[in-house]
């Protein structure tokens, strides 16, 4: 995938003179609280690095204060990069004119933010319609591209509203739609769902997930919470005090933090909302409905498993034989499998671990299926289940690791 946008070495210190003294501290290690009482300068960015790559959701995480803001208005310039250089496509957006730049926020990005910042007393269709005024298309063009966008946020029928009329959900929609209206390759969204309940919050999040799937924008997508990173993000950027701790795909994020701050913070996440069964499934030891009991027994051993899927000649999955019943069958003398097949549940890669721990009580391993119906793997609960106390344990070793440190 091609980069989109690159963010390359950037610095962002508030001051009267970020440039100074304060920048020369940053760059020989010292921490943000440090030139912050030695300078009065604050560190916004300390020195990112990051290549957001077209049409992905790249999410940047990080408490209040970390530097999300501050990062993503370097991007399109509402903050000035004290240090750094920031590109789009080929374009080197730290070094545009001031009239260039303009051009560029206007054509080339969309910003949401969390507080919808809606004009009280034009309606929906204006609101959205606003930018391509801004851009010098006429009246015609505007409506219709107003009405295509509030069509991809669930608003149709609502143009000639107020937003006073609308609940909070729908006007952060209409903030989306006006961002969606230019057409802009890259959506800045700054905490834009953050204001929602939790329920609307997480249809907004579907519905930008799904927007994306149509659209294939490139988006940057700041949060201060985990689960929302997590749950949208392509990819995932973890900061704190201004500088980078980790960027990977919420799998990494959550199955290898890089450093014990991100581990201590992935502890909180109910894992199993994130990770799809892609993550704990396995080769199957397959076998075909016709095969001998011997068949079942040095498939189960080939693969160290504990049971066998039987599947049909189609490749489809029809149950599971035990190693137990397995066994059993073959110091009885029985050679064939009628009779010790038992039925299991069938998914598909992506469903995610929350939707199947109700599957888990008979403890028998679950056949994964192919869109075709094929069985492509199998999932056991137990592994699962270790899986999901994996993250708690490495934090856990961390946090010893650390008082052992501290008490040396
Ligand atoms: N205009 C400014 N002048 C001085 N300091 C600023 C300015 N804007 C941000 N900062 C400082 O930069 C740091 C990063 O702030 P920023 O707003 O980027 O954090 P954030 O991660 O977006 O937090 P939040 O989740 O609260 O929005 C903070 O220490 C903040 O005090
Ligand atoms: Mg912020």
């Amino acid at each position: 995938m091609s980069t989109k946008v690159k963010i390359e070495n950037v610095v962002k210190i508030f001051g009267d003179e970020p440039d100074g003294e304060a920048l020369t501290l940053l760059r020989a290690g010292y921490s943000k609280d440090v030139i912050r009482e030695s300078t009065g300068h604050v560190v916004g960015v300390s020195n990112a690095n990051i290549d957001i790559s077209e049409g992905e959701i790249f999410v940047v995480m990080g408490l209040s204060g970390s530097g999300k803001s501050t990062l993503i208005r370097c991007v399109n310039r509402l903050h000035e990069p004290t240090a750094g250089r920031i590109f789009v496509d080929d374009t080197e957006v730290t070094a545009l004119e001031p009239k260039e730049l303009q051009a560029f926020r206007r054509d080339s990005t969309g910003m949401v933010f969390q507080h919808f910042a809606l004009f009280p007393h034009q309606d929906v269709r204006s609101n959205v319609a606003f930018g391509l005024k801004v851009k010098g298309i006429d009246v015609a063009g505007r409506n219709a591209a107003a009405e295509r966008a509030l069509s991809l946020v669930g608003l149709s029928g609502y143009e000639s509203s107020y937003p006073r009329q609308l609940s909070g959900g729908m006007q952060q929609r209409v903030g989306l739609a006006r961002a969606l209206a230019t057409d802009p390759d890259i959506l800045l969204m700054d905490e834009a769902f953050s204001a929602l309940d939790p329920l609307i919050r997480r249809q907004m999040q579907d519905e930008l997930m799904a927007i994306q799937d149509q659209l294939h924008k490139t988006i940057l997508f700041i949060t201060h919470d985990l689960n929302e990173a997590l749950r949208v993000g392509s990819r995932v950027c973890i900061m704190k005090d201004g500088a980078i701790h980790q960027i990977g795909t919420p799998q990494d994020i959550l199955m290898r933090p890089e450093t014990d701050y991100v581990a201590e913070f992935v502890q909180d996440v109910d894992q199993g909302r994130v990770l799809a069964v892609e993550t704990v499934r396995e080769d199957a030891a397959a076998v075909a409905e016709d095969a001998a009991v011997a068949d079942v027994l040095s498939a189960i051993d080939r693969l160290g498993v504990d049971a066998a899927h039987v599947v049909d000649t189609d490749g489809r999955p029809l149950g599971v034989v035990t190693r137990e019943s397995a066994e059993q069958a073959q110091s009885g003398g029985t050679r064939e499998l009628r009779g010790l097949v038992q039925t299991v549940p069938t998914i598909t890669n992506d469903t995610i671990l929350a939707k199947i721990y109700q599957l888990f009580g008979s403890g028998l391993p679950i056949a994964v299926i192919d869109g075709d119906g094929r069985l492509t793997g199998s999932v056991r609960p137990l592994e699962v289940l270790a899986e999901l106390g994996r993250v708690e344990s490495i934090s856990e070793e961390l946090e010893r690791a650390k008082t052992q440190g501290a008490q040396k």
